[in-house]
């Protein structure tokens, strides 16, 4: 089975792109440690919502190292072609080497969201984990992104995000201890565990101040899509959205 490369376009410069060119060797195990190992029964929650509509064509943006590509691509079927892209090199090579040992047919692409290199209406489903986040955190350039989605999406196609969020607005003691979580554990291990302080600075700070799901799913219909569903894992330390165009 053929797992490829491309090199279409890189382009992106923000702070991100050199936080994702140091962090690959230790990245997959930082965040299984971070969520008791939920990262993977979550990512596989949101592969089976990418593909409840028996799509031909998906792309799992910012794929980073695959695990969303591949979990996607185990449940697809035959006939569907599965394609990463993400801007940082080193990520794909490891989502490379992963797909190839799953013995999967996935393409892999380099290339920035904020520019999607594919023709409009390419893709019946659109998939990202754990990446929306730095897509629309604080980034100036977050309205581009999403009307990047929805061009290369089909008209009726979904767009499914597994994404860090906040606990619900009632569950007080579950928001406590979520902050603290955040704020002193995640940048101190992932800072000690990868050795990329700024990396990880990044990490608990949007995490700790990123939209809560109501709020996403509201920026999600201000956006241009049509219609937005989410359901709370784990007490609302994360969610999956699924946006209709
Ligand atoms: C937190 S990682 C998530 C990786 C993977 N999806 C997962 O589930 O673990 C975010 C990924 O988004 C990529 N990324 C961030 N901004 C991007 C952009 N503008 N264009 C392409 N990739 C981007 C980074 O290179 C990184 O691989």
């Amino acid at each position: 089975m053929a797992t490829n490369t491309t090199d279409e376009n890189n382009k992106s410069e923000f702070l991100h792109d050199e936080v994702y060119e140091s962090i690959p060797p230790n990245y997959d195990l930082i965040n299984h440690l971070f969520t008791g190992g939920m990262d993977i029964l979550w990512r596989k929650k949101a592969a089976k919502e990418a593909v409840a509509s028996h799509p031909k064509a998906i792309l799992d943006i910012c794929c980073g190292t695959g695990d969303l590509s591949i979990s996607v691509a185990k449940i697809a079927g035959k006939d569907a072609q599965v394609t990463g892209l993400d801007f940082s090199r080193p990520m794909l090579d490891v989502a490379v080497r992963k797909a190839g040992k799953a013995g999967l047919d996935i393409t892999f692409v380099t290339g920035d969201i904020a520019d999607i290199p594919f023709p409009s209406d390419s893709f019946d489903s659109i998939c990202i984990g754990f990446g929306f986040r730095n897509l629309t955190y604080k980034n100036e350039v977050s309205a581009q992104y999403i009307s990047e989605v929805l061009r290369v999406m089909k008209a009726g196609g979904r767009f499914v995000i597994v994404e860090s969020s906040q606990p619900a607005p009632n569950a007080k003691i579950i928001k406590f201890f979520h902050r603290l979580f955040v704020r002193y554990i995640v940048s101190f291990l992932g800072r000690i565990i990868s050795g990329n302080s700024a990396a990880y600075q990044y990490l608990a700070e949007s995490a700790e101040n990123y939209y809560g799901a109501e709020e996403l799913r509201d920026l999600l219909l201000q956006s241009g899509f049509s219609k937005v569903t989410f359901k709370r894992l784990f007490f609302g330390a994360a969610a999956i959205h699924v946006a209709k165009k």
